[in-house]
């Protein structure tokens, strides 16, 4: 017998803590988890802690992580300015219901970075974030029906969860005129009913949405990239087409900043693309992986509120989230930790080209510095249903191969890496870059063997969103 290739020995990570948690928890967790997101079947990772940009599972796997909690951990786990900082202002007590000063201050700093927001006001989670948005946008002109893009995922409400992130492209309907997809059972089609389904990148799909429907629809909401198709970037000009087209036919700009807000830049994708929307949301980055979330608008628009629109929650705001969020963005106001991220994220970009163009592979980086993917394919994505045309089959056994080599991406080539400040410390970005080129090199042995097929559009088995 010949010994295999090193490459081909695919280093076994330590299973029997997270196997024995994983029949535990299904016993009371569907599919072992609190997120259908994190539900892996017998791969589920149970995770022990985190520091900086590593993180251990409880069989006590080391990895270098790069999904930081699907983007919020800006700064690297368990950041003791922050957690200090939580610490000391949550031993006055955390959830009055009544309105601290950690608030007010969290909100001044949301409006200092983003300096078009007029008002804002908090929430737990970005899915309330996004679901309050829409509700503004809807109160302010009348109007219900809310256009998103395809393959944009903006939290787990009813009105959010239409075409996101289906395997098949072909339920997605014809590209002149895509069907509202709900994504599972339980969302009523009068809710679904009242968002319309655009594709991404394509104004002049937009314009003629617009025309069609103009008088009933309310709002826009998007991502400014596609957070959930490898961060797919917009073609010139496309934000400030969008946004002229908007003006043009009285509809509200939403930004949902949730991934890309304080992480593209301090004022988020709005500043990045020189683009002032109407109304944005923000959740992640701002907390540094707390529960802090906001919603916020122009002076005018958020004036529905408090008197005629509903928005409340006996969270929104707590001690706990609003101190994290005014450290946090205290941080990234005052520090330069977003550039550090940016460099670090070019570093590994550029280590990553270097892996590729040895190979000869065809491939295109996506998105930021700071978040980002890597896609196989000859051709540029512009849209989600390019998705389906790269080699994500490659990317996925490269991801998997990753985490038993001790780094951590996203098992599903839809979802970007993350960058936080720490991964700039010590060996980090060699390491991640050693262990991509071993799952590389292993991935690509996998496929000369015939154990890793060429993607069959559309096939695809789990779901990332976020
Ligand atoms: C762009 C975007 N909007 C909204 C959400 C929902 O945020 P949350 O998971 O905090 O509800 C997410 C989550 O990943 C997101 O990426």
């Amino acid at each position: 017998m010949t010994a295999e290739p090193a490459s081909r020995t695919t280093p076994s990570l330590k299973r029997e803590q997270q196997l024995a948690l994983y029949r535990r928890a299904l016993k009371t967790l569907p599919g072992g988890t609190d997120s259908n997101f994190r539900a892996w079947g017998e791969a589920t990772i149970y995770v022990d802690r985190g520091k900086g940009g590593h993180v251990w599972d409880v069989d006590g796997n080391e990895y270098v992580d790069l999904r930081m909690g699907y983007g919020p951990v800006i700064l690297g786990h368990g950041d003791d300015r922050v957690d200090d900082y939580v610490n000391e202002r949550m031993r006055r007590g955390v959830s009055f219901s009544l309105t601290s000063e950690d608030e007010v201050r969290a909100m001044e700093l949301v409006k200092e970075l983003n300096p078009w927001i007029g008002k804002a006001r908090m929430t737990v989670s970005g899915t309330e974030a996004t679901m309050h948005a829409m509700r503004v946008a809807r109160a302010y002109t009348g109007r219900d029906k809310i256009v998103k893009f395809e393959g944009q995922y903006h939290g787990v409400h009813d009105y959010a969860l239409i075409s996101v992130a289906p395997d098949n492209m072909a339920d997605l309907g014809d590209e002149d005129n895509p069907v509202g997809l709900a994504w599972g059972r339980g969302i009523p089609s009068e809710v679904a009913k009242t968002i319309v389904p655009a594709r991404y990148n394509n104004i002049d799909a937009l314009r003629r949405l617009f025309e069609r429907l103009g008088s009933e629809i309310a709002a826009i909401i998007v991502e400014p990239v596609l957070g959930n198709a490898q961060g797919i970037m917009p073609k010139p000009g496309f934000h400030q087409a969008m946004r002229a087209l908007t003006e043009e036919f009285g509809i509200l700009l939403i930004f949902d900043e949730v991934k890309t807000g304080f992480r593209f830049a301090r004022g988020g994708a709005a500043e990045f693309f020189g683009i002032t929307p109407d109304i944005a949301t923000y959740a992640k980055a701002m907390g540094n992986g707390y529960p802090a979330a906001a919603f916020a608008g122009r002076e005018e628009v958020m004036s529905v509120l408090p008197d005629k629109v509903s928005h409340g929650g006996t969270y929104a705001g707590n001690r706990v989230a609003a101190a994290a969020a005014v450290k946090t963005l205290e941080i990234l106001r005052d520090t330069d930790a977003l550039e550090t991220i940016a460099a670090t994220g070019e570093r590994v970009q550029a280590g990553i080209r270097g892996i590729l163009d040895a190979k000869g592979l065809a491939y295109h980086i996506t998105g930021h510095p700071s978040m980002f993917g890597v896609m196989f394919t000859e051709d540029v994505a512009s849209e989600y249903r390019d998705w389906a045309n790269t080699d994500h089959e490659l990317y996925d056994a490269i991801a998997v191969g990753m985490h038993a080599r001790g780094a951590m991406p996203e098992p599903d080539s839809r979802e970007p890496w993350f960058m936080c400040e720490a991964h700039a410390q010590g060996d980090t970005v060699d390491r991640v870059l050693s262990i991509f080129s071993d799952s590389l090199d292993a991935a690509l042995e996998a496929r000369a063997h015939g154990e890793i097929g060429r993607p069959a559009e559309g096939a695809m088995s789990s779901q990332a969103a976020g």
